[in-house]
């Protein structure tokens, strides 16, 4: 890993530098740059404006590892009324949350029912996803996961392809017959937990994908890929069409803001393409997540500081 890339991910922990800098307006606007706005309005416009494009949503909160159960039950209320606003709206929009929003530091049974609440109110068709955090909460993510999909609630996972373990966590989670979202992985990991270098990263990425194909041309899965790789995506696309896999079974998924050139052309070509929509304060964290994935980024918060 980058000394830049260590060092973002470092600063991403934070709370000082997120007091600090979080009122700073410059970055602030730079922030921008990947987010429509803090509100959950800012996410619902942004969603309004690209489903003409043929081009969906996937709409996320910002915020984790809430402290309190009044907060968590605060996060539950909110997305309730999100869906509601999606659903009077009839946009093509979807959820991901974050578990440890929802309380999971605090009661983990608490954090259950409102996972199970939130996936009984998506609409038909629809998914409620699941992000994945640091590998702390990789057993927990997927045992709960496991669970409120096993009774048949439309819920999707995250798994990122930089861990070592996710080989065989995909291998236990496929009798579910499950939605998957399938990312590199955004947080610092030690070694002997994920891998290091990019092109490992990269060739894990493209074997998930393959089994994820495997399963999808049998109707046993629903991939969706997570990724800005145009290499991995063009490598994906062509493995799905020689598997005779029809293009809208795999979804493709990406931030917004970045690579929008490539969203609007996959959408274009039949592809299924859904952007995720961050908002809300608690930015700050996140952010220095998307400034690590590309510590060119920085150069964009310079600018705008001058
Ligand atoms: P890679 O980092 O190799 O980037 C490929 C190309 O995309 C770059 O060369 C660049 O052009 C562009 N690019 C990528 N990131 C950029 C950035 N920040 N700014 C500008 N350009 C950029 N992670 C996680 O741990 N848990 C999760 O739940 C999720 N959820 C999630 C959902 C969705 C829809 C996406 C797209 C991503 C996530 N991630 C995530 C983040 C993911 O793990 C990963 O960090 C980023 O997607 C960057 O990896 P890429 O696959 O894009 O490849």
């Amino acid at each position: 890993m980058s000394l830049a890339r260590s060092l973002l991910l470092a600063g991403s922990r934070s709370r000082f530098l997120a007091g600090l800098l979080r009122r700073r307006h410059f970055v602030g606007r730079a922030a921008r740059r990947f987010m429509p706005g803090e509100e959950l309005s800012d996410a619902l416009e942004a969603a309004r404006l690209l489903a003409p494009r043929g081009i969906g949503t996937v709409l996320t909160k910002l915020g984790e590892n809430v402290t309190t159960l009044a907060e968590a039950e605060g996060v539950e209320r909110h997305y309730l009324e999100a869906l509601g606003q999606i659903e009077r709206a009839a946009l093509p929009a979807q959820l991901s949350v974050k578990l440890t929003q929802l309380g999971l530091d605090v009661d983990r049974a608490a954090c259950e029912r409102s996972l199970r609440a939130l996936a009984a109110r998506v609409g038909d068709g629809s998914i409620l996803w699941i992000d994945m955090e640091d590998s702390s909460y990789t057993d927990v993510t997927l045992e709960l996961f496991r669970r409120v999909r096993g009774d048949g609630a439309s819920v999707g996972v995250c798994l990122q392809a930089y861990l070592r373990r996710t080989p065989a966590d995909l291998e236990a989670l496929l009798p579910l017959e499950p939605a998957i979202r399938l990312v590199k992985g955004a947080y610092a990991e030690p070694p002997a937990v994920a891998h290091a270098k990019k092109r490992d990263v990269d060739a894990a990425y493209l074997v998930l994908a393959t089994r994820l194909l495997e399963r999808a041309a049998a109707g046993k899965a629903r991939p969706v890929f997570g990724t800005h790789d145009m290499r991995l995506v063009e490598s994906i696309r062509a493995r799905a069409a020689a598997a005779g896999i029809p293009p809208r079974r795999c979804e493709w998924h990406m931030l917004y803001g970045i690579r929008e050139k490539d969203q609007r052309t996959l959408a274009a070509s039949g592809e299924a393409v859904r952007v995720l929509v961050s908002y809300g304060s608690a930015w700050f964290a996140w952010y220095l997540r998307r400034l690590a994935e590309r510590p060119a980024n920085v150069w964009f918060v310079v600018k705008n500081l001058v």
